[in-house]
């Protein structure tokens, strides 16, 4: 029986089912093979694991499932490098490692009776699909959904059955567009920003979530900015390069915080902070 003290042994787990999202991104449905550990495995929207492969080392991934069901959880994956591209070469059946859940998470209780605006481009719609569903599994809890995705094309949107139901439920309006689009493509085209034209987001009694490449970030907060919305409603979640995710290499530092422990999810007024102390 390994030490479970070492907080760097990971757990096996099972892949149960592979979902192929986009070329290059799979939603792994996983299970612990030690059943104890499944069904008392709690983590917040928001949070990660570090994933582990023999020999390749391991990656940190969003957990992309809402924690509501506790028979599984999901991790939406995309092929970046050694470990991601080994990953999606396995099958259900096969096993890898999971260690975490880490870091702080999306506020939930503290949003309750808000609007929420969800921006995300690509991948970045992996851990805001984890508060999504958990928002839509307790609807009434919450005010008004917006959900503005973009990605660079048609064939890289990912998730598109939920975003057909989202836009489906009640009090949720979702908006899709692609950087380039094809022949096939009749909705909006150009950067995620470009959404903001086609709705109204209302400040009041609002708060906005946004995951996508570190490059759209700073746009989407200038125009968060702009409709009013307070620096400490605009929540968004970095990624930096990990080594242990808790907290002790000091890899993953900005300034005095640790976007492994700290993070990964920071309120605008605390991301403006830190980058002035960095
Ligand atoms: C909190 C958090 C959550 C994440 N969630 C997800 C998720 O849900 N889904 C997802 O697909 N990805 C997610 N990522 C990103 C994922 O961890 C990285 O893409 C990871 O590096 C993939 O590992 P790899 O071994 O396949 O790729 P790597 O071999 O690490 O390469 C990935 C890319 O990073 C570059 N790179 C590697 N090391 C460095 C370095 N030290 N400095 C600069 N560039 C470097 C490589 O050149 C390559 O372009 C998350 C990252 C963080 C921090
Ligand atoms: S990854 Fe080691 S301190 Fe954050």
């Amino acid at each position: 029986m390994a030490n479970r003290e070492n907080p760097y042994l990971p757990y096996p787990a099972v892949i149960q089912r592979v979902k192929e999202e986009t070329s290059d991104i799979k939603t792994f449905s996983l299970a612990f093979k030690d059943k104890a550990r499944q069904t008392t495995f709690y983590y917040r929207p928001g949070q990660f694991v570090q994933v582990s492969i023999l020999g390749l080392g391991e990656a940190p991934i969003s957990l992309s499932s809402a924690p509501c069901c506790n028979g599984s959880f999901e991790l939406s994956v995309k092929r970046s490098g050694r470990l991601t591209e080994r990953l999606h070469q396995l099958k259900p059946g096969d096993e890898i490692g999971i260690r975490g859940p880490y870091g702080n998470g999306f506020p939930y209780e503290e949003i309750k009776g808000k609007n929420i605006v969800f921006v995300g481009g690509g991948i970045g719609l992996a851990p805001l699909r984890s508060l999504i569903n958990s928002i839509i599994a307790n609807r009434d809890d919450f005010g008004s959904l917006q959900i503005l995705y973009g990605a660079r094309t048609p064939a890289d949107l990912v998730f598109k059955d939920e975003l057909n139901c989202w836009s489906e439920t009640d009090g949720v309006e979702v908006l899709v567009t692609v950087d380039i689009g094809d022949e096939r493509w009749t909705g909006n085209v150009g950067v995620v920003t470009t959404l903001f034209a086609k709705t109204r987001i209302s400040a009041d009694n609002t708060a906005a979530f946004i995951c996508g490449p570190p490059v759209m970030i700073p746009f989407v907060i200038r125009d968060l900015l702009e409709i009013g919305l307070p620096e400490e409603w605009i929540i968004c979640t970095l990624e930096r390069h990990m080594k242990c995710g808790i907290g002790k290499c000091g890899h993953c530092n900005i300034g005095s915080k640790y976007v492994c422990l700290d993070g990964p999810v920071f309120n605008y007024r605390e991301l403006k902070q830190l980058l002035e102390s960095f």
